[in-house]
This record gives C-alpha cells, structure tokens and sequence, in this order.
C-alpha cells in the first residue's frame, strides 16, 4: 500500500538515491568524435556485440518500470525513489548506444538474428514478483558490465571505451541497489521462492550460452570468446550467489 507520508528512515537507500542524483551525466559528457584506431572490421564486429547490450538496456527500463509500481505498493518508498533514478540511468545508456551506433556508422544485428535475447526477455517476464524482478536485473548487469568491461579495455581511448567505462559506474550503482534489496528481503522468503532464483539464473545463463555461440565470429574480430566471456560473468554472479547466501541452498 502507498503511504501518504511515508517516515523515509532508510538511509541506505536515501544514500543511494542521493548518489544516483548526483551522478546524472548527458551525452554531452562524452567526445563522440573519438573513433580513430577502430578499423572497419572492429566497427562492424562491434555493431554485432553492442546489440545485445542494446537491447539489454531497454530491458533494464522494462525491468525497472515493472518492478517500481511493485515495490512501491509494498509500502517500500526508499528503494522506489532509488529505481526512478536507475530508470533515467538505463534510459541514458539506451539513448548513448543509440548514438553510439550512428557514430560509427554501423548497424545492429537485426533482430531474427538473435532470437535468445528474446528469450531471455521473455524469461525475464515470467514472473510478477519483486525479488525475481531484482535478481534478474542484477544477472542483466552483470551481463552489461561484462561487456562494457571488454569493451573498455579493448578500446581504451576510444569513445568506445570512454563511454563504456562512464556506464560502468552507473552499473556499479545498480549492483549496490540489488544487494541492499536482495539482502533485506531474502531472510523473508521461503526455500522454495529462493531455489527459484537459482533456477532463473540457470534458465539466463542457458540462454546466454547459445548467444554466445551465436556471437562468436565478431567475438573473434575483437580478439575475444564467448568462453572467455561466460567463464567472467559466472564467476561474477557466482560470487553474488555467495554472498547472498543463495549458494548453500544448492549443496543441501
Ligand atoms: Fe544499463
Ligand atoms: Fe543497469
């Protein structure tokens, strides 16, 4: 239920709030002109790999406009305020690849060619519940800062790089904002509902592999491979996992 006045005493995500104002930067922020030393070969690799994280990025706006009306109702304000400034954050990373792909002047993989990121959406949406909702918005920001993470250091005083080393700081953001809210709510949540975050992160992870596979020739080009990219983004989430506790629920 929505309060009137809510008390707001939950200084860890007021903070978190705070930081998400204060850290709102524009496309203007970012030299675009930058894009000497990417050859044809890497700009046409790179419209193959950003359109993942593209359309990822739109399914973060999803995922947050979902799961806000959520949270709010729950009476949760302090973390709802954080998610309308995730929101703005996921709508500026949209916005930049959007820009990205015209300064480069390349286009995205056309969607028929890569049926598992709608997969993945549709895996995503399953479920209408708050914590579900969190956890994979958490994998999918591990999914994009893997990606932003190779892309920084392959190109590293690119706009390429620029503009991915700029993003990961928001996604650094968000990452904090699903460990504050996993870790308030997994206490209350049965075995059950918490093997069924398992399950989400082993159904996304499924879909990732054959994404991979799909993405291994501009992969290559960048002197990359999907295996090389999973083995970092299970690790990543495998790390998580752990510290959320989830991972004991799998040995018993
Ligand atoms: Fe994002
Ligand atoms: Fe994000």
């Amino acid at each position: 239920m929505i309060h009137v006045d809510p008390s707001m005493t939950d200084e860890e995500f007021l903070r978190l709030f705070e930081k998400g104002i204060q850290a709102q930067w524009g496309t203007d922020q970012i030299d675009w002109g930058l894009t000497e030393g990417i050859s044809e070969p890497k700009k046409l690799a790179l419209g193959q790999l950003i359109t993942p994280v593209y359309l990822g990025e739109q399914t973060a706006m999803l995922g947050v406009s979902a799961v806000l009306p959520m949270i709010l109702t729950n009476g949760q304000a302090e973390p709802a305020l954080y998610l309308a400034s995730m929101g703005l954050d996921e709508a500026r990373h949209f916005r930049n690849l959007n820009h990205l792909y015209r300064v480069l002047n390349v286009e995205p993989l056309p969607s028929r060619r890569l049926p598992e990121m709608w997969r993945y959406h549709a895996r995503l949406l399953q479920k209408h519940d708050p914590v579900q909702w969190v956890f994979g918005i958490l994998i999918s920001d591990l999914f994009a800062k893997t990606f932003y993470g190779g892309f920084a250091e392959r190109f590293p005083d690119t706009v390429v790089g620029r503009l991915s080393r700029r993003t990961l700081q928001d996604e650094a953001r968000h990452q904090a904002f699903s460990d504050r809210y996993l870790n308030r709510m997994l206490p209350t949540m049965d075995p059950d509902a918490k093997n069924e975050l398992l399950v989400l992160r082993d159904d996304l992870f499924r879909i990732m592999e054959k994404l991979g596979e799909r993405l291994r020739g501009p992969m290559e080009v960048l002197d990359w491979s999907p295996e090389e990219f999973l083995k970092e983004l299970w690790g990543d989430t495998e790390r998580w996992v752990k510290r959320l506790g989830l991972v004991s629920l799998t040995e018993v």
